[in-house]
């Protein structure tokens, strides 16, 4: 499988870049500390998916905000990066980002799924939270997807 390089350099906090990656879009967000603390202030018990969803990490890995997130280079997982593919989980609609939807973060207007800072998904059809894709930084300034 082919692997991509994108350049976040210039990814603000509080703004994502969206790429195709294997026919997909993939959603990279730099999120903000309130971004961050809504997303870690979740209940694991209250989520529909209680995974990760995560292949960077271990497949039973609980859907806490921080198994969400990408490291950075230092290998510190700060929160802000959130690598995620951007097709619903219910029929493969690309859901709307940048705060939309009741929980801040992402919402599906095909039938009205709800996701939160994290992808997670919180209501609505969708039976599971927006997957992570294999990721990580190859660089200060470059994720390597795949
Ligand atoms: Fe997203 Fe149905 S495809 S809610």
């Amino acid at each position: 499988l082919s692997s991509i390089r994108v350049d976040v350099g210039g990814i603000e906090p509080g703004t994502q870049l969206t790429v195709q990656y294997l026919g997909k879009p993939v959603f990279i967000r730099r999120r903000t500390p309130e971004e961050i603390e809504a997303g870690r202030a979740v209940d694991v018990d209250d989520l529909p998916d209680p995974l990760a969803e995560n292949p960077n990490v271990p497949a039973d890995s609980p859907a806490l905000d921080e198994f969400r997130t990408l490291p950075d280079f230092s290998g510190e997982n700060t929160g802000e990066w959130l690598v995620m593919i951007g097709v619903c989980t219910h029929l493969g609609c690309v859901p709307l980002g940048n705060g939309a939807g009741d929980f801040g973060g992402w919402f599906c207007p095909c039938h009205g799924s709800h996701y939160d800072t994290a992808g997670r998904i919180r209501r609505g059809p969708a039976p599971a939270n927006l997957a992570v894709p294999v990721a990580s930084f190859e660089d200060e300034t470059t994720i390597l997807l795949g």
